[in-house]
């Protein structure tokens, strides 16, 4: 009973994966890059079962371009979510997968320590953590709950 509770489990997370990775991949058709002409999708989902989905926005400024990633975490936050469970990432290279920036690995450990799905437009993937993304970097609870000497 117990073993069949589990196997269900990982069934369906192994469907809710399958799904943000085709939604990832999706979500690339809108994005707006005619600087780069490279194309990123990302799909998000809550740690209570709700998926936004974002692409990059460039802009002729080219500075003011803001990544897939951080399009989705926007979108979510804005929405009243702060608690992910993973995020899956796509591009159109065919033979690696896609590697988020460092702006928006900062903007990711934010939020916390969640998994990271890096694919390729085969959907194959690497999984990773967003704090194995920026291992050792500044944290909100750095500020938010460490004690301080002033010295
Ligand atoms: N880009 C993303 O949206 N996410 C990444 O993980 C890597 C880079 C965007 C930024 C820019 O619009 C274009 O891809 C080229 O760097």
């Amino acid at each position: 009973m117990l073993v069949s509770r589990h196997v269900t489990k990982v069934r369906d997370q192994m469907a809710t994966l399958v799904e943000l990775i085709e939604l990832s991949h999706k979500a690339k058709e809108k994005a707006y890059s005619p600087y780069s002409n490279f194309r990123v999708g990302c799909a998000l989902i809550t740690k209570d079962g709700k998926i936004f989905t974002g692409c990059n926005v460039e802009n002729v400024s080219f500075g003011l371009s803001i990544c897939a990633e951080r399009t989705t975490l926007v979108k979510a936050v804005s929405e009243g979510y702060q608690q992910f469970d993973k995020m899956v990432i796509a591009s159109d290279l065919k033979n690696q997968v896609i590697s988020p920036c460092g702006a928006c690995r900062q903007f990711m450990v934010e939020f916390g320590d969640y998994d990271v799905y890096l694919t390729k437009p085969d959907k194959t993937y690497e999984k990773m953590s967003s704090y194995e993304l920026l291992p050792k970097t500044v944290i909100p609870t750095h500020f938010l709950n460490e004690e301080k000497i002033n010295v």
